[in-house]
């Protein structure tokens, strides 16, 4: 049984990294050796029984013992640590969700049901790296992965409906805070059915831009409001958020610059909303040729047993096409299909994914499966 270091595993990724492999029994196949960046040698977690103490998750000597080493502990966590670990001659299989890495010619972007190809040709060439991709990208993908398959795609926009927790958990907790916040200051005017709306509208418009409503992790208020740039400016118009989104799926694709084949030009706009930790996208697609649409489900169907296609109509769009009807769970619905009014090759289609799911945890454990063999 090959040793495995877990970095990173109590935060909000880890921990939804843990619940997913103790789900699905990999911690049989493994030895666990948990490591920690505030607490080595306190105990390792109560249901990995026979798990030694707590390592230091700095101690490079400690963790160049490990073949496979996978974390969830941050993109600092893995610029700090990562480069001494391999300058200290380290050869074994580094698994990580942060971003740090992803675009290193030597790293492959791991979304198996996806680009197991793409994985399978890497470990034989002997690629030790493989990253987590982008959660917006991860999802899309796993919901269109049938159209990409069939080489159906000649460009495609997505304009994006981002959950908090793409911020992280304290970002999460701000959104709960300010929601909490602008129910209160209108709690009596709510309860006296015979209020003014505009009264209670006024009322929450100066909560919301009041200095004092919290907002340090989104830098203004999220609820009742929407943020439509996500992550850095480049300095070229374009969000870090959005650029990942051609840059990341071309390269899962392996159609990224290098791979010798021209990338498919993906586009659009990132937004952050206050919904909890679904990613939704509107996207507008560009077929390569006019394909019915029940051909276009079944490609969809096929192409892996997660994308699950919803009837475009009203009842099962509210019912089934929603952050909260997807949450927890490892479905990626695809849904609001139909031609455009700009053509036959002009596709629109609506997705929702748990950006902690597919966006993040999963692919990490399934690859950790595939390197061990
Ligand atoms: N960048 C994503 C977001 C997080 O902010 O929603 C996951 O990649």
């Amino acid at each position: 049984m090959k040793a495995v270091g877990l970095v990173g595993w109590r935060g909000m990724v880890g921990s939804v990294l843990m619940q997913r492999m103790r789900d699905e029994n990999d911690f049989a196949l493994i030895e666990p050796v948990f490591f920690s960046t505030s607490n080595a040698g306190g105990a390792a977690p109560w249901w990995a029984q026979g798990a030694g103490p707590l390592q230091n998750a700095f101690d490079i000597e400690a963790l160049k013992k490990l073949p496979i080493i996978v974390t969830a502990q941050g993109g600092d966590y893995t610029s700090e640590v990562y480069p001494k670990l391999r300058a200290a001659g380290w050869d074994g299989i580094w698994i990580d969700a942060a971003s740090t890495l992803r675009m290193k010619d030597d790293a492959i972007i791991v979304l198996d049901p996806v680009n197991r190809h793409v994985i399978d040709e890497a470990l034989k060439k002997g690629v030790k790296n493989y990253i987590g991709g982008n959660c917006t990208v991860s999802c899309m993908l796993m919901g269109l992965g049938g159209l990409f398959e069939h080489g159906l795609i000649d460009w495609m926009t997505s304009m994006t409906y981002q959950a908090a927790s793409g911020g992280g958990a304290q970002h999460m907790r701000e959104l709960l805070t300010q929601f909490g916040l602008l129910n209160a200051t209108v709690s009596g005017l709510l309860a006296d059915p015979a209020s003014a709306i505009l009264e209670i509208d006024r009322t929450v418009l100066a909560k919301q831009q009041d200095a004092s409503l919290p907002q340090e992790h989104f830098g203004v208020p999220l609820a009742g409001n929407l943020i439509p740039w996500i992550d850095k400016d480049l300095g070229n118009g374009i969000s870090r958020e959005e650029w990942k989104g051609g840059a990341e799926t071309n390269k899962i694709l392996g159609r990224g610059e290098g791979f010798g084949s021209s990338p498919i030009p993906i586009d659009g706009l990132c937004v952050r909303i206050g919904a909890m930790r679904c990613h939704s996208q509107a996207l507008t697609i560009k077929l390569k040729k006019d394909v019915p649409l029940d051909e276009i489900e079944g490609m969809l169907r096929e192409n892996n047993q997660w994308a699950k296609v919803v009837p475009n109509t009203r009842e099962a769009s509210m019912e089934s096409l929603t952050p909260v009807a997807v949450t927890g769970t490892l479905d990626i619905p695809v849904g609001r299909m139909r031609k455009l009014a700009m053509g036959p090759e002009y596709l629109s289609a609506f997705t929702v994914g748990d950006q902690l799911l597919w966006g993040a945890a999963e692919p990490l454990r399934r690859m950790l499966r595939i390197a061990l063999g």
